[in-house]
């Protein structure tokens, strides 16, 4: 039977990061022996994936060399990390997926939605996410958190009003997506969100 495939998507600084090994031990837990639960990034998850990951965190460019390099990287992960685990029966947990794609290089940046929507079928096909959890924040609680955590890369840096259209383009997605998409209130403190993650980690 295959296995599914959960991404985990928030602005920078919302908490997505620190919830995604418990889940993926929550998890682990409950799948038992037979099956493995893989846990990756975008951009990233493959040795091609994170030199592209350098570039892209830390070189300035055109927006869709920007968009055209997250995809090129989402094409290998698909082919070499994601797809085969699946297949495998494994499930696979994604630290940001093409949500992001959409909420980054369209919301923040502009990139029209057209031009994502065709690297999405190009890439993905119909291959969606059987589950979205999306940790949301208000932007200035994200800026607090990120504030005293570390150095900011490239998107990190950007202004206020990146993170408010690209939240804004998360939320967007969400509505388009109601049955994939969970949204978290990721204001709250970490036990709580945990306790809500347990209740979907059981419903799955
Ligand atoms: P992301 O991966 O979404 O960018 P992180 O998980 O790295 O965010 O969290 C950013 C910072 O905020 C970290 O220092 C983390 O400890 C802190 N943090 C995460 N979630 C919460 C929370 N619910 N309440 C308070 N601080 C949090
Ligand atoms: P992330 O791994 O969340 O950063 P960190 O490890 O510092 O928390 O994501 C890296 C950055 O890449 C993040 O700022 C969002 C951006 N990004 C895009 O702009 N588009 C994409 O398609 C993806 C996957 C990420």
């Amino acid at each position: 039977m295959r296995g599914k495939f959960i991404t985990f998507e928030g602005i920078d600084g919302a908490g997505k990061s620190t919830h995604i090994a418990w889940v993926a031990e929550q998890l682990q837990t409950r799948l038992g022996d037979a099956r493995r639960v893989v846990t990756t990034r975008e951009p990233g998850g493959t040795t091609l994936g994170e030199d592209l990951r350098q570039i892209l965190l830390h070189r300035k460019m055109h927006l869709e060399t920007e968009a055209l390099l997250m995809f090129a990287a989402r094409r290998e992960h698909l082919a070499e990390v994601i797809e085969p685990a699946l297949a495998r029966g494994d499930w696979v947990i994604s630290d940001r997926f093409t949500d992001a794609s959409f909420a980054y290089q369209g919301g923040g940046r502009g990139l029209a939605r057209e031009r994502l929507e065709a690297l999405e079928q190009w890439v993905q096909g119909d291959l969606q996410p059987d589950l979205t959890l999306l940790f949301d924040v208000p932007l200035e609680v994200a800026a607090e958190r990120l504030a005293g955590a570390r150095a900011p890369d490239k998107f990190e840096s950007e202004s206020s009003a990146f993170f408010a259209r690209t939240r804004q383009e998360y939320l967007r997605r969400a509505a388009e997506a109601p049955g994939r998409f969970r949204i978290l209130d990721s204001t709250r403190p970490i036990a709580d969100i945990q306790v809500e993650l347990q209740e979907i980690i059981a419903s799955l």
